[in-house]
């Protein structure tokens, strides 16, 4: 792949700029190109030792400004694309709809079309210096809306999305599925669930969680707390990406999960039982009695779970962390991170 110029957007984000470490990491030589519009879910701290580095470039800007864009495309001729920018976060979703389109879809519509000029010489047929291309686009398990008590989503899912997010990544999905189909745009997909890890916005679950007990607040948790997602820990999802990446065959659809199923409850236990280890409150009281049930998210789907089975026999991809090692990793970063602040 050294002669590969890869594309990701969204690189300053979670899991964007977990992958640009990995990728760099597993690809020295190969220049990445990272667009981003620095969003209040960006920080640039994520890849600061990346910048001015050799094979690196970081430019800000908006997947949902089509000139910028194709100026892009056209200057720097990207061979592979790996589209993470999103508005990601379904609350704000709920408050604030709009944006979600614009990003979600209309962005991905204009990569999309950027790709498809850059390297089609005509319907289905790449031109010679892109024979490799491909435009790998991140989707969620979310598209598929909520699952009952039983059963995991897979490849085959029906698509029922619920929240405006999740709607928005489904019309994205839609989307690159169909450039596939109608133009052979070389196009990869995958659906994860759940990413947790160090460097999450302060918004998320599991840094809510830490924070809040840390600095002695009520731990908000929707509902009844029995809301169920599956876990999968970031640099497990960044080894599938880089392995579907390399190794998927275009027009190909993955599941990615953590196998560690778990309630929303179950989470917060699990975090305040180490918390109460590895940073005792003064009064010797669990944070257990800081646990708090709030009303719950509009539309809130129950549970989400991941069927894991084609990339495990496929590409031979499992998660290498159990939840616990994760976890582990994810508690000591954030203890670092909020200790000190009140
Ligand atoms: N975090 C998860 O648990 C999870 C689960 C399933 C799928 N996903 C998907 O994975 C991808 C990455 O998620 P994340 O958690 O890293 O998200 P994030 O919110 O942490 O980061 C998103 C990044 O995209 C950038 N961005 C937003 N709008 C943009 C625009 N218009 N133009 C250019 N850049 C823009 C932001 O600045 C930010 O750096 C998203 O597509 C998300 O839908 C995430």
């Amino acid at each position: 792949m050294e002669n590969n110029r890869v594309l990701i957007t969204g690189g300053l984000g979670f899991i964007g700029a977990h992958f640009v470490h990995y990728y760099r990491q597993t690809h020295p030589k190969t220049d990445i190109i990272v667009f981003d519009k620095n969003t209040y879910a960006a920080d640039i701290d994520r890849i600061a030792d990346l910048i001015n580095t050799d094979h690196f470039t970081y430019i800000e800007g908006d997947i949902s400004d089509q000139a910028t864009l194709n100026g892009v495309f056209e200057e720097y001729q990207p061979t592979q694309l790996i589209h993470f920018a999103a508005e990601s976060h379904v609350d704000n979703s709920i408050a604030g709809p709009q944006l979600f389109l614009k990003t979600n879809v209309e962005g991905t519509f204009y990569l999309l079309e950027a790709a498809r000029r850059t390297w089609m010489q005509s319907p289905h047929e790449l031109k010679t210096a892109f024979k490799n291309a491909r435009f790998y686009h991140i989707s969620t398990d979310e598209v598929f809306g909520s699952l009952g008590k039983e059963g995991r989503f897979n490849e085959q899912s029906n698509y029922a999305p619920n929240s405006p997010y999740s709607a928005s990544k489904a019309a994205a999905d839609h989307w690159v599925r169909s450039y596939f189909h109608t133009y052979g745009l070389p196009t990869l997909l995958s659906h994860c669930s759940n990413n947790y890890g160090p460097h999450q916005h302060n918004e998320k679950l599991i840094p809510t969680i830490i924070r809040t007990a840390l600095n002695g607040k009520p731990i908000p948790l929707y509902g009844d707390g029995q809301n169920v997602r599956d876990w999968l820990y970031v640099e497990d999802h960044c080894i599938a990406i880089e392995r579907i990446l390399a190794e998927g065959t275009p027009g190909q659809v993955f599941c990615i999960g953590g196998k560690a199923e778990l309630a929303n409850l179950e989470i917060c236990t699990a975090i305040v039982q180490q918390l109460d280890k590895l940073h005792p409150r003064e009064n010797g009281a669990s944070y257990s009695e800081q646990i708090s049930f709030v009303k719950d998210r509009l539309g809130h789907d129950y549970r989400y779970a991941i069927s894991a089975t084609k990339i495990k026999n496929e590409l031979g991809w499992e998660p290498k962390h159990s939840f616990e090692e994760g976890l582990k990793k994810t508690i000591v970063h954030y203890l670092a991170k909020y200790k000190n602040l009140s």
